[in-house]
């Protein structure tokens, strides 16, 4: 299987397919995403909140990305990967966007970067579409601003923020991204939006209406995700659940003495196996 581009990408738009993406952050969850079959993986700055811990996104570096995202594009080679350029690194110049996400390409094996905001970054994604590095936006709830934003809040409530959307995403199709990223933005604009533009939208929190879905990884598999449950993830499995049920049972039976029984006890006979690995 060869991992989709962004020529794929703007067909499935204008054939009505919907479009799928999920996080992964590491080789296991990016091969079971690709396994599953998933359109697009994003190595998202979440990151710093289902992986790493931090209660924002803020902390999140350009080196951990990289290092996240390599293991990724181990787990998930032959599927279109996104890597998302982290807190402030697509903001103070195009010098240092350009070098940050000529890493995530380079050293991360990214076939593109998201960055976060509208207008006020657009000269940032034309510089890196400029330089051969595809761009998809991120606007709404934009969580790398969420101090500036007063919280995790529904965006486009108000007439002044939703024209405000609009021109943001008419203003990153203009500067050349091929895609756009709403989040948590109400159903009414997201579809409206996503009528407007030329390039695909993928929501998350933001309706049906959108022309793709992406949601995070631990989300939709319940997987110790800090945030659950929200209105506008689908949990498909308690995970989490599994995983504690299990290491349960193993420190139990070690206590209890039923674990290593014969059947997991090397006898004098026995051959060593080769490697645990490989
Ligand atoms: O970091 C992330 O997971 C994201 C998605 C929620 C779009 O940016
Ligand atoms: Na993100």
């Amino acid at each position: 299987k060869q991992a989709l581009t962004i020529t794929k990408l703007q067909r499935m738009k204008k054939e009505g397919e919907p479009i799928t993406m999920l996080t992964a952050y590491d080789y296991p969850s990016a091969k079971l995403a690709e396994e599953a079959g998933v359109d697009t993986i994003l190595v998202g700055d979440s990151l710093g909140n289902v992986v790493l811990g931090y209660n924002t996104t803020i902390p999140v570096t350009l080196d951990d990305m990289i290092f996240h995202a390599r293991s990724v594009a181990r787990g998930a080679a032959n599927t279109f990967r996104i890597v998302d350029m982290p807190f402030m690194t697509a903001r103070i110049s195009r010098e240092d966007t350009l070098r940050g996400a000529a890493r995530l390409m380079q050293e991360g094996h990214a076939h593109s970067v998201k960055i976060e905001g509208g207008e006020e970054v657009a000269e940032y994604v034309r510089a890196c579409v400029d330089a051969g590095i595809p761009v998809i936006g991120h606007i709404g709830l934009t969580p790398q601003s969420v101090h500036q934003l007063g919280g995790y809040k529904i965006q486009g409530k108000l007439e002044a923020e939703a024209a405000r959307l609009e021109s943001d995403a008419l203003a990153l199709q203009q500067a050349g991204a091929y895609g756009v990223v709403l989040e948590l933005v109400t159903g009414t604009i997201a579809t409206r939006i996503s009528r407007k533009l030329d390039i695909p939208t993928i929501g998350i929190g933001a309706g049906a209406g959108c022309d793709g879905q992406v949601l995070v990884y631990h989300d939709v598999i319940q997987y110790a995700s800090p945030y659950i449950p929200k209105k506008f993830v689908k949990t498909y499995a308690n995970v989490g659940g599994i995983i504690r049920e299990a290491l349960g049972s193993f420190v139990q039976e070690v206590k209890a003495g039923s674990f290593p029984s014969e059947e997991h006890t090397f006898g004098a006979a026995a051959q060593q196996p080769a490697a645990l690995y490989g």
